[in-house]
């Protein structure tokens, strides 16, 4: 199979990394392109990244030597080397939105996992088991870019990816409250315990910006496409407290939902068991098999034990339970730079390229 040419823009990055291990062998994607600011620019990643290398494998050996190109002084270089980028940077808002549209109007689709364009009304934000549909608003998109191939389509942000997933099997019964409590890895802000010591032993009651996107992403993944623009539902209310907590990998939710329409704790877990997305029907090769998985276990789901999970792309879920002011209560949980950044954005590349969004 002739395999899609890629960049990973921010590859010296915490998420960059993450996407350099998994592309080390993707099936489908070869890497052309290691891109990043122009700190970076002209040495090989080996140098650019020295001491920040988070990952708990090795660098990949065939990435060590490669140049490392400027992400908007090379950027005409990178969209005419590769099929599509990758990008995962920390710069201002407005900075990345121009950036990205400007790789889309370079005819270069760009999968970010910024949260710039995630408001963008028809910048689609997919998670390929949930909202693959969704992919049908580029079509508006590139005519407002004016590309014929360029468009950029976003990742939620982390902390949702624990909850959404295990609440959308239950939609057709009439979903109205969410409450949500998250526990968030150290790593979602980019960091390890050697890099941020005063986590251990530690819980920080505070995530900036991450209660709004919580309550309001959500509502985006629920929207509906009407005409040029995916249009946020308006129906569930949802409500979030997002903490810090002395965690490496893995987000977890404390989950309440309220529904119209009343079932049974069985028939939830057995929709839990059976849910499939367009990622599975279509066999996408980052696709977990098992997209929920419940655990029977009291002290289940685990950070340390389930995180990991079908290479940390299934999200697992426990506790099941009624509650007396909501119906059901569960705990949930995924693996925040997997599922919740680079892997769902590789599986949501997938999804394009197996949808024919994004041709080799
Ligand atoms: N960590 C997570 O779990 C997570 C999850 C979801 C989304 N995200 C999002 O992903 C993005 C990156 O997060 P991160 O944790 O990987 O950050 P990070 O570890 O701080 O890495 C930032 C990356 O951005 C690059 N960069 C900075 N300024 C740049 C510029 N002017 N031009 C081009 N590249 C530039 C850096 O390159 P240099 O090395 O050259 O400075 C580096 O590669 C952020 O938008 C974040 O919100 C992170």
């Amino acid at each position: 199979m002739k395999k899609y040419k890629v960049g990973i823009i921010g590859a010296t990055g915490m998420v960059g990394q993450r996407f350099a291990t998994l592309l080390e062998n993707h099936p489908w994607f070869k890497v052309e392109v290691l891109a990043a600011s122009a700190r970076s620019a002209g040495k090989t990643y080996k140098e650019a990244v020295g001491s920040r290398w988070a990952m708990k494998v090795p660098m990949p050996a065939k990435f060590a030597d490669l140049l490392i190109l400027d992400a908007t002084a090379d950027k005409e270089k990178i969209a005419a080397a590769v099929d599509f980028v990758f990008c995962a940077v920390d710069m201002k808002k407005d900075e990345i939105r121009e950036l990205e549209e400007a790789y889309a109007k370079l005819e270069c689709p760009v999968i970010s996992n910024n949260s710039a364009h995630r408001s963008t009304k028809d910048v689609p934000m997919i998670i390929p088991e949930i909202n693959a549909d969704h992919a049908q608003i580029i079509h508006a998109q590139r005519k407002r870019l004016g590309t014929k191939k360029g468009f950029v389509a976003v990742k939620s942000n982390c902390s949702i990816q624990s909850y959404v997933p295990a609440v959308h099997p239950l939609w057709d019964l009439g979903v109205e409250k969410i409450l949500a409590c998250t526990y968030q890895a150290i790593s979602g802000a980019g960091k390890t315990f050697e890099t941020w010591p005063e986590m251990l032993d530690n819980l920080i009651p505070y995530i900036g910006g991450e209660e709004e996107k919580s309550e309001q992403e959500p509502l985006k993944v629920w929207g509906t496409i009407e005409g040029d623009e995916i249009v946020p539902n308006k129906e569930i209310s949802i409500t979030s407290q997002c903490l810090r907590v002395p965690v490496s990998d893995g987000h977890t939710a404390a989950v309440f939902v309220k529904l119209k329409n009343q079932i049974s704790i069985e028939d939830i877990k057995a929709r839990w068991a059976a849910y499939k997305g367009r990622a599975q029907e279509l066999e996408l090769p980052s696709a977990p098999k098992q997209f929920l998985k419940y655990f029977e276990e009291d002290n289940r789901p685990q950070a340390k034990l389930d995180r990991d999970l079908e290479g940390g792309m299934t999200v697992s879920v426990g506790r099941l339970r009624p509650d007396t002011q909501y119906d059901f209560k569960f705990v949930c949980l995924s693996h925040n730079t997997l599922r919740g950044a680079a892997g769902g954005a590789v599986l949501m590349a997938e999804l394009l390229c197996a949808e024919g969004y994004i041709n080799s």
